[in-house]
């Protein structure tokens, strides 16, 4: 069993066993996730002792693998869903469906389609809306149960202005509306149980004013809408806890944001919600990649790896930075130690925005070294896609010290089978 004693804030890159990462590599090939689920019980862990009070979820969009989900769900965390698809795979681990949110953004009719059958089947699953007309949509389908509002609270924070969803007219519903909507969804006899904002993701400990001040927009707001609507059952407040990607960045101080955030919601009677998802896994994940190609270009030394944007899709994304390390360079075997050089990672798909990192000063790379990408267990294999007819990579987890293969590296099959034969 997994205890937080000895267990650091953060897992470095420097902290994975070389030798161990090259044999998994060497039985399952390269491009490969590596996700230890031991560290992600532990970070749940880290979770329930900051925040004891809080019920937690977990967004399910960090990583949505069936043996992380499973994990969490043993750890007693709860299921945050952004999609049919989402919700499908939650409610195949859970029992019932009380510890699932689906949170529908711009939903799709197939998604309320599916979300409401969930719910016949389901009655204690809870579903959030981000427009009043999602709720007329809910309400045309039949649904009448237990109903969350996303408020737009105007405030965001995040690592990148593509994640600072809080003040961004595409989520949730202006505050100053919420307590007419959630009058009139009670009038129409949806069971209105609680309030949720989001305001960014990857919000650091120097966010702390701005994370404050929001927490406390929605203390208030759940106070008008109990004293206009009625009880709420909850308050969620999102997730968004950052994780150090900088191997010189400090972890967040978690205790810190749950002491503000206690603070900020102030005296209301309503339970805490929290729904981080990316400090679940992000330092539980590594992505191996080999070196093909080596070639000198006149102002850098470009090195050319088989993963890719395709893979790995938040450099190019977010321009975002991922700690890089040669293991065949670090591990006990390789007698010479190599010079250190300024080197540009980039993966074979045809686009110059497919780079994991420019000009980094790091061991020499020879061809057929392996590298680990750190960071990766959140928005990782999420965000892969089949771009340049490229299948997405295996993924395998460890388990009480144990790896085994949770799901195969797909062929060239998988990725054409699904179009109209001859
Ligand atoms: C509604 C909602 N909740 C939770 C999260 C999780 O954010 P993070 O992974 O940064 O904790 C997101 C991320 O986009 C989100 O949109």
């Amino acid at each position: 069993m997994t205890t937080l004693e000895g267990s650091p804030a953060v897992r470095r890159l420097t902290a994975w066993e070389p030798t161990r990462l090259e044999s998994l590599a060497g039985e399952y090939g390269t491009p490969l996730y590596v996700l230890d689920l031991d560290r992600v019980r532990e970070n749940a862990r880290r979770l329930e002792s900051a925040f004891p009070d809080a019920e937690i979820l977990y967004a399910v969009k960090a990583n949505a693998l069936k043996d992380v989900l499973e994990t969490l769900h043993g750890e007693g965390v709860g299921l945050e869903c952004a999609s049919a698809g989402e919700l499908t795979r939650a409610l195949a681990v859970t029992d019932s469906g009380a510890e699932v949110h689906y949170t529908a953004v711009n939903p799709p009719a197939r998604d309320l389609d599916i979300a409401v059958e969930a719910w016949e089947a389901h009655p204690e699953l809870t579903i959030t809306a981000g427009a009043e007309d999602t709720i007329d949509r809910l309400e045309e389908r039949g649904y009448d149960g237990r109903l969350c509002l996303r408020v737009n609270p105007g405030i965001g924070a995040g690592h990148h202005e593509k994640v600072q969803t809080g003040a961004n007219a595409k989520f949730g519903v202006p505050a100053e509306r919420a307590v007419d909507v959630l009058a009139d969804a009670a009038d129409r006899g949806f069971d209105v149980v609680g309030i949720h904002a989001h305001v960014g993701s990857g919000v650091s400990s120097d966010q702390l004013d701005a994370h404050r001040e929001f927490v406390s927009r929605m203390g208030e707001l759940a106070r008008s809408v109990t004293a206009a609507v009625g009880d709420l059952e909850f308050l969620d407040i999102g997730g968004g806890f950052g994780v150090p990607y900088r191997e010189d960045e400090q972890p967040l101080d978690l205790e810190a944001v749950a002491d503000a955030t206690r603070e900020a919601v102030g005296e209301v009677d309503v339970q805490l919600t929290i729904e981080p998802g990316r400090y679940f896994v992000a330092d539980a994940g590594v992505l191996l990649t080999t070196v093909n190609t080596v070639k000198d270009a006149r102002e850098t030394t470009l090195v050319g790896v088989d993963a890719g944007m395709t893979t790995l899709l938040r450099p190019a994304m977010y321009d975002a930075y991922h700690p890089i390390r040669n293991l065949t360079a670090d591990s006990s075997d390789t007698e010479r130690s190599r010079e250190e050089t300024a080197q540009t990672i980039a993966g074979p798909i045809c686009e110059s925005g497919d780079v994991f990192c420019t000009d980094r000063k790091l061991p020499e790379s020879e061809r057929g070294d392996l590298l680990a990408i750190g960071n990766a267990g959140a928005y990782g294999y999420e965000m892969a896609n089949q771009y340049n007819s490229r299948p997405r990579p295996a993924s395998v987890v460890i388990d009480d010290g144990v790896a085994r293969l949770a799901r195969r590296r797909e062929t060239i099959d998988d990725v054409t089978s699904v179009e109209r034969e001859r």
